[in-house]
Parts: C-alpha cells; structure tokens; sequence
C-alpha cells in the first residue's frame, strides 16, 4: 500500500513493520507505545476515524486496538476512548537522562527490592503509640537532646535486639541516627579520620551505599562471592601482605581498615554468610584491630531457616551493628540504630556534630511501640503476608518458568532468578515494557568485582499492596524468557 502510515491526529507517524494491514498497525502501535513516542494515558482516535485516515476497513483497526488492550498496551472501557495503559516505556537512547523522575511515566507495579508495603503500614497502632508516648513525655523531651538519640528509644532498642537478634546491646552504646545510609556516612567520617584508607565491601550490594563511603574519601574494594558468599579470605591475605610488608619495611600498607558486610542476608544475593567465614571475618577484626559494619536490613523477615543471629554478639568490641526501620516499618520514618564498640561512641556523635539529628516525637514513639508489643505484632503479620506473597512467587515460576532457578527466598523480601547467560538485559526490558520496575542483578554489582558474572534478576516482592500482587506476578511470568 503506498498509503503512508498517516498521523493519528495526535502528531503521530506510524510505519508499516509487517506483512499485512492489521499486523501492520498493531505493530506499528505497539512500537509507539513500547518507545514512548506515544505517552501514558494518549487519547487514540477512534477506530472510525483512524480507519478513515488510513484508508483501510474500521474492523481492522478495531481489532488491532483489541489485541493491544488484550495484551496491556492500550486500555479501552465499554463505550469509552481507547487510550495508551499507564506503564512503564522505553524511552529512546539518549533521552533516558533528559527525563526528570517526575516526567517518566510511572510503571504499573514496582519490584524494585528495598520498600516494604507502604499501603500496610500500621497508622493506627502508630498514632496510638505517638499519642501514648507523647503524653507521658516531659518536657524536657522536647528540648535538645543527647546527640546519641533519646535515652527511651536507646533502652527500648537494647532489650528488642538482645532478645529477637542476639545483639550484645548497652543503651550507652547505641546512637540513633536518620536511616542506614546517615549511619554510614557517620561511620566513613569517622574511620577516615582514623587514617583508614580502604574498606571492603560486597561484591554485590547498593551503589549508593558504595557512594556513601567514597564521598568520605575511603575506596571501596570488592570481596570475592562463590557458592557460599561473600569470602572474606581476602581480608586476611591482605592482611598478611600488610605484615610482611612491615617486616620487610617495603611499600605502603595495602591494608583494608574496614569491612561493610549483611552477614544474615547477603544484599541481593539472599544468602547468610556461611559459619565459617563469620569466624573468618571476626578473627580478621581482633588480629588487625579492623572494623566490621554489618548490616542487619532484613533480619526480621525469615521464613523457613533458622534465624540468623547478628554477628556483632560474637565480638562487640570490633563489630558495628546497624539496623533500620526502613524495611519492618517504612523508609520515610528515617530511623537506624548503631550498636557501636565503646570506643567509638565519642568519635560517632562528634561526627553526628555533637547534636541528636532525628525528631523527638518519632524517636519517642518507636520506643513506646516497641516497647508495648506493637512492633512484635506488626512484624509477625508482615512476615506471614510477605512469606505468602514469596510462596505465590514461587509456585508461579514453578508453573511459567520451571527452566529457571530462583534462589535466596529463605528471608527477606526478594528472591534472585537466575536466567540463561547473554539474557538478563532483554529480559529486563521486556519487563519494563509489561509496566514492572525491575532491576538486574548487574545492577548491583561493584564495578571492580573479580567474580564471574551471573546473568539474574531481583525481584523484590515487598513493595506492591497485596492486591497488586497477583497483577505483578503476572506481568513477571510475561516478560520471562
Ligand atoms: C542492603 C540494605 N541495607 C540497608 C538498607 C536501609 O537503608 P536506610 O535505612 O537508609 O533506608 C536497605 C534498604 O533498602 C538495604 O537494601
């Protein structure tokens, strides 16, 4: 047909990619809606009009929208316009970074891993807990503070993470700080200022976290992954090469000062760093005097393993122990907690500026709500809602994608799906094109990583409401390979 493939009266040029009218056009659409050339939420023409404009029966356009509402691409309701669905697309190279977050189109689910259930967030029991808390404060309370975070919070974290982590914690020792990544940047402030010049990390794990310890003039170095994790032996040939280098009194010392590590949920990977190489990472600390940073994001979410304990009650003297309430609660409270070793409290709040950096009232509040039992209860729920969502996850690929391995669903509220090598880009833009926000396993690894590279997704299951689930889960199983 030598008829071009006209504008749909929305500025729109469609080109013919197939043999056939309707294939024609429904590719054509679909190509539009997949690039962003036509935008979240576009009005389409009517099929009368469309059909007109083009020159061709309205049966064939009418039946192109159908099969492109059928699969999710256009949404049409009886007797109203067509238009394009509200999902994610791919923009065209090059204008990724030209799109502010707010003009990107928002995707229909989010597995993203790192937002727990917003909409399952406990506002009553939070409310009550605040009213509670707030009424039995003195006024003191609401003056400045111990830059180490209100005394009642402090006492309350003690008791919760001796008993439900195994943490040796002293109230004395804790430092309340505005989520995970303030405490890291509190920690790099202050192991720079000690003289230390490289920390090891993961070799999988979030940039941004990375980030937080460069921003402090410390360089990140990678930790081998294999079959059983992350392998610190690393640590302790650095720190032998640190010794004979003394002993031969040759080049500087190649030493690491520090370790960032999530011994009971290895962030993405899903695993606990295994028995042995705890050890390892302990008796490297004692031996150097090194610091361990663990990172215990998760720890409450366990399904069918044993808890996993916190490192820091092998040895609390060289063991940081952070914790958050960005998974058990929401992010937007920003609240994390450190059990330090003594001798870094000090050095800790003097790099906070020597003042308490998190409100009163919530500080006040989480202690009352865990203090009262609420936390409790509300971790226990969430546990049995996000066990039954990775329980569907798992029976859906079993179904839609026996050929492929899942693995680190023990804990936590994401699991890695393994895909066949050379695959997990395509297999992550077909998902973005099913409207889910979804990330590779490339995502999160460091860019000086030595471990061979393992094609995966991460699926974060936390995120959507409970009746958005069965919604992703499909959109997932569509964009599979
Ligand atoms: C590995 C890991 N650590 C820590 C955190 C918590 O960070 P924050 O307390 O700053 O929200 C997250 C949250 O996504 C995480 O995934």
């Amino acid at each position: 047909m030598a008829k071009p493939w006209a504008t749909l009266g929305i500025d729109l040029h469609l080109e013919p990619t197939g043999p056939g009218l309707r294939r024609g056009l429904t590719d054509a659409l679909r190509d539009a809606v997949r690039t962003g050339r036509l935008a979240p939420g576009t009005r389409l023409p009517s099929s009368r009009s469309l059909a007109a404009d083009l020159g061709i029966a309205r049966n064939t356009v009418a039946e192109a929208y159908a099969e492109l509402v059928a699969e999710g691409w256009l949404t049409a309701r009886q007797g109203s316009v067509t238009r394009v669905a509200d999902r994610t697309v791919t923009p065209p190279t090059g204008t990724t970074t030209a799109l502010s977050p707010r003009e990107r189109p928002r995707p229909a689910y989010d597995l993203v891993p790192g937002t727990p259930d917003l909409a399952a967030f406990p506002r009553t029991e939070w409310l009550k807990a605040a009213r509670r808390a707030f009424l039995a404060a003195p006024n003191q309370a609401l003056g400045y503070g111990d830059p180490r975070g209100r005394a009642e919070l402090r006492t309350a974290l003690a008791g919760y993470l001796s008993r439900a982590r195994g943490v040796r914690a002293d109230p004395e020792r804790i430092v309340v700080c505005a989520g995970f990544v303030h405490g890291l940047q509190l920690l790099g402030k202050v192991l720079r200022a000690r003289g230390v010049e490289r920390v090891a990390v993961e070799s999988y794990g979030l940039v941004p976290h990375w980030k937080q310890l460069t921003a402090a003039g410390l360089e990140t170095v990678p930790l081998p992954f294999d079959e059983l994790g992350t392998n610190p032996t690393e640590l302790t040939r650095d720190a032998e090469m640190t010794r004979e280098a003394e002993s031969t009194r040759q080049t500087q010392s190649p030493d690491v000062g520090a370790v960032l590590l999530t011994p009971a949920h290895q962030f993405p990977m899903g695993v606990p760093l295994h028995r042995d190489r705890r050890a390892t990472v302990v008796d490297w600390a004692r031996r150097t005097g090194g610091l361990v940073l663990e990172d215990d994001y998760d720890g409450e979410f366990r399904y069918d393993r044993q808890p996993v304990g916190a490192l820091q009650g092998l040895d609390p003297d060289h063991v940081v122990y952070l914790g958050t309430a960005s998974k058990s609660l929401a992010p937007g409270l920003r609240l994390a907690w450190m059990v330090l070793p003594p001798t870094l409290v000090e050095e800790v709040t003097a790099a906070k500026g020597g003042v308490d950096t998190c409100g009163a009232l919530d500080q006040l509040t989480l202690a009352e709500f865990l203090t009262s039992g609420a936390y409790d209860r509300h971790v226990r729920a969430a546990r049995l809602r996000y066990r039954r969502r990775r329980d569907a996850l798992v029976r859906a690929l079993a179904t839609h994608a026996p050929h492929l391995q899942v693995t680190g669903i023990a804990a936590g509220l994401h699991a890695v799906l393994r895909l066949p090598p050379g695959t997990e880009q395509s297999v992550v833009q077909a998902a973005n094109w099913q409207g889910l926000a979804l990330h590779g396993l490339t995502f999160y690894r460091h860019e000086a990583a030595i471990t061979q590279p393992v094609d995966a997704l991460v699926v974060g299951y936390g995120t959507p409401p409970d009746h958005a689930w069965a919604g992703a889960l499909e959109a997932l199983c569509r964009a599979l390979p």
